[in-house]
């Protein structure tokens, strides 16, 4: 009998979930790191890859938030049959007492009705079929729990996943201080995809908050895989997992890691807050103290000469007022039009009202939404 239980050890498939709008970001990414069959799905990609290539594609996406392995996928029609399909897996095959887990789930279009008592119900299958066989249970642990599960059932189709990360991936482990509104990392490295900057000329945010964009730019810029900060990974946990080949594609990923040339990537902003969490951020990164920052407003800065501009003002929402918000963009455009000709400026705005704001007439305009928030990046040349 073939030892080929799951289904994503019998074909090979597996889902990558991403934040609307960068799906063309994922797919290329992705292409670029070995995976085949590559197709869209309802939030979040389809893809082919053979354990090497998986193992490399968890430890250096930028752009996918969570990547799936599927265990199984059934027809489910009610809470009962559910339960007693999960219990059909034998979970001893990705936990010991000793382990913890979690459940994600999310429910849509289907007759169990609410993902939260949908998890439950998962959760409850699990910790039964150990107790019925060894009178005791794993422990279930939210924050960081060593296998994550996840649960999606739409149109009352159900599938059962591990979560190759163990927890969502735009968490690198670099930002341990924040600021008010600071930009998801996966969103960060999408808009770095999307600007094309590759080093051959300097990067500058203007308005760096917690220094999101810096830190991705730093990566991106010398190969520093997106988890090489991480703690724990969910494909530890795969019955399959094989730790040797794990080791040579994390040795192989880290000896890539390139030193970051004094000066390439600089950014600013107006808070005494932000500059202190992105100095503190940027330090957990190799070369990192090389990111340079300091305090001050943009209407005082010098202007830019043959830089590429990445950054994300401002937008009103969560930041303070609407009106604020456009009156500091006018004033960025004046800036932008007078003392940065020869760049080329990419902006994040959180709200869509606030592109005309700026005064400048984009070359491109792209919808990204992330967090909730419906934003947009734009593309300027500045003649
Ligand atoms: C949306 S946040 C940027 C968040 C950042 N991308 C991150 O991930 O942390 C906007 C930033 O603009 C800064 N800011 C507001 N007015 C400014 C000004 N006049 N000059 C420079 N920075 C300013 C705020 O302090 C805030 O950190």
């Amino acid at each position: 009998m073939s030892n080929k239980k799951y289904l994503y050890q019998k074909t090979n498939h597996f889902f990558g979930q991403l934040a609307s709008g960068t799906e063309k970001c994922g797919m290329a990414e992705l292409k670029e790191l070995g995976a085949t069959n590559i197709k869209p799905g309802y939030l979040g990609v389809y893809f082919c890859a053979n354990q090497r290539t998986l193992y490399e594609i968890v430890y250096r996406t930028r752009i996918f938030s969570r990547l799936l392995a599927p265990l199984i996928v059934f027809d489910c029609h009610s809470d009962k049959y559910l339960y007693k399909t999960a219990q059909n897996i034998d979970w001893s095959d990705f936990l010991t007492l000793t382990k913890t887990f979690a459940v994600t789930s999310n429910v849509a279009d289907s007759n169990i009705r609410h993902s939260q008592y949908a998890g439950l119900v998962l959760k409850d299958a699990i910790v039964d079929q150990f107790r019925d066989k060894t009178g005791e249970r794993p422990n279930v642990d939210t924050r960081n729990p060593d296998l994550l599960i996840n649960l999606y059932i739409h149109e009352n189709k159900a599938r059962i996943s591990v979560d190759l990360g163990g927890g969502s991936l735009h968490k690198r482990g670099y930002r341990t201080e924040t600021v008010e509104a600071p930009m998801q990392e996966t969103l960060a490295a999408s808009i770095l995809r999307l600007s094309e900057w590759n080093g051959e000329r300097p990067l500058y945010d203007p308005f760096c908050g917690s220094g999101t964009l810096l830190c991705e730019a730093l990566m991106k810029q010398c190969n520093v895989p997106a988890a090489y900060l991480r703690k724990k990974f969910g494909f530890l946990r795969l019955p399959d997992f094989d730790a040797a080949v794990w080791n040579q594609v994390k040795t192989k990923a880290n000896s890539e890691i390139s030193e970051l040339a004094d000066g390439l990537i600089k950014g600013s902003d107006i808070s005494a807050d932000a500059l202190k969490a992105v100095r503190t951020n940027r330090v957990a990164l190799p070369d990192g103290g090389k990111i340079k920052v300091r305090r001050i407003d943009f209407q005082s800065l010098e202007g830019l000469q043959n830089t590429t501009i990445v950054t994300n003002p401002p937008y009103g929402i969560r930041l303070g007022d609407t009106e604020d918000a456009a009156a500091l963009l006018k004033e960025f455009g004046d800036y932008l039009k007078q003392k940065c000709t020869g760049c080329t400026a990419f902006i994040y705005y959180g709200e869509v009202s606030l592109v005309k704001k700026l005064g400048l007439k984009p070359d491109w305009k792209q919808p990204l939404r992330s967090g909730g928030l419906d934003g947009f990046l734009c593309k300027y040349e500045l003649y």
